[in-house]
């Protein structure tokens, strides 16, 4: 099992303790034992059973995967104990009380929620159905990664949050300092070190429901919770994209570097097509049909030892596309940044995406066209998770 894969289990469930990479045993009896003990792990009683059988285990076996691991099942934070299923030749990794604290949908959990300056109770986090964003998509968000109790590259994202809201002609009542302060609150309040943070601004309800809203509420909250790989095993062994219908649209059109609620209407229905069709996402072209970016995240690609990746002059130059590209030319690559056209997908031979959620994805497939998930991808893929915790 290569550091890459025992990172991304690390990240699904936030253990805390040293994993060994390379020390393989094979336990066949393990996966069928652990799903058994899933089944009855629904009491608290015997989660905390189960708790101490995994307390003993140290290495593991999944159908033709192995994993050693050493000093775990304890998570680093108070969400003990985690548990490992081994399903065929897939992995899942469960943490049972985190589970239980996140089972509901996103709106009926346990926690706490900043909202408007104040923490409240996760479920008492509402908005009245005549909010003007909810009408007219006057919205603007961002989505971050805390690692290690630090959110990698807070500021540039609070930075932004402001700067999307000013594209969309509002301003929030806070300032940098204070959105930090807002995003920390809520890790500390939650109890989490490695999570998903999610800050976003709207113009709430009031004296205005038509499309101008300059006498509504301008109203901010910052939620978290605990978001592992986004593509699961795609993260492994490359992504599946398909092409999108839908365009990236021109910056006479819409703002396209606001982060703003209403640019991913086109990504939502993108993202369900490619879905229907076996893909994981996928992969959109402009307005002039260049291609742009995945539905959330930027994509960059390689060719002869060098690395090309659109020009983001009509969709958001993304925070971790421009820590790839210092780090890729730190390396001593040559990055182009340029208009690409769909027929130069045959000719390049690797691909990987970059994005908060995403973070370095390798693609193996992008409608026809296949790539390798080559040692550049890998190793930016790594010296990327060495980085957000450096
Ligand atoms: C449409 C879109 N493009 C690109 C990105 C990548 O941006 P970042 O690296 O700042 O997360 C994101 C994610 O935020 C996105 O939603």
């Amino acid at each position: 099992m290569r550091a890459a894969h025992l990172a991304a289990l690390k990240d699904a469930v936030g253990i805390g303790g040293k994993a060994a990479v390379g020390e393989e045993h094979r336990f066949d009896a393990l996966p069928e034992l652990f799903v058994r003990q899933e089944e009855k792990a629904r009491s608290p009683l015997r989660r905390r059973c189960l708790g101490h059988a995994l307390s003993s285990l140290r290495s593991f076996a999944f159908g033709s995967q192995y994993v050693s691991l050493v000093d775990i099942p304890r998570a680093k934070h108070r969400f003990a104990p985690s548990a490992i299923f081994g399903l065929g030749a897939r992995l899942r990794i469960r943490n049972l009380d985190r589970e239980a604290r996140m089972s509901g949908g996103y709106d009926d959990r346990d926690g706490k929620i900043w909202l408007d300056g104040q923490l409240v109770e996760w479920r008492d986090a509402q908005v009245h159905v005549l909010t003007h964003a909810l009408h007219y998509a006057s919205s603007v968000f961002e989505g971050e990664r805390c690692y290690d109790g630090r959110i990698f590259k807070g500021v540039e994202h609070s930075q932004r949050l402001r700067k999307s809201a000013e594209l969309l002609d509002f301003e929030i009542p806070y300032s940098v300092e204070g959105i930090e302060t807002a995003k920390y609150a809520v890790l500390e309040a939650n109890g989490w070190s490695n999570a998903y943070v999610r800050a976003l601004a709207w113009r709430g309800a009031g004296p205005d429901m038509g499309v101008a809203s300059l006498r509504n509420p301008v109203r901010m909250a910052v939620a978290a919770w605990e978001w592992g790989s986004y593509y699961g095993d795609a993260k492994m062994k490359g992504a599946k994209l398909d092409i999108a219908k839908w365009k990236r649209p021109s910056p006479e059109t819409a703002p396209s570097q606001a982060k703003a609620a209403g640019l991913y209407m086109i990504c939502t229905m993108s993202k369900h097509a490619a879905e229907a069709k076996g893909c994981s996402d996928a992969l959109m072209f402009d307005y002039r049909g260049y291609v742009a970016e995945r539905t959330g995240a930027n994509m960059f690609f390689v060719k002869d030892g060098e690395v090309h990746t659109p020009l983001a002059d009509c969709f958001l130059n993304g925070i971790t596309r421009q820590t790839v590209i210092a780090m890729l030319k730190d390396k001593g690559l040559t990055v182009h940044e340029r208009h690409i056209m769909p027929e130069e997908l045959e000719g390049f031979e690797q691909c990987w995406l970059t994005g908060t959620a995403a973070e370095v994805t390798p693609v193996g497939q992008i409608g026809d066209y296949s790539f390798e998930v080559g040692a550049l991808t890998r190793d930016v893929a790594e010296s990327y998770e060495k980085l957000v915790r450096a």
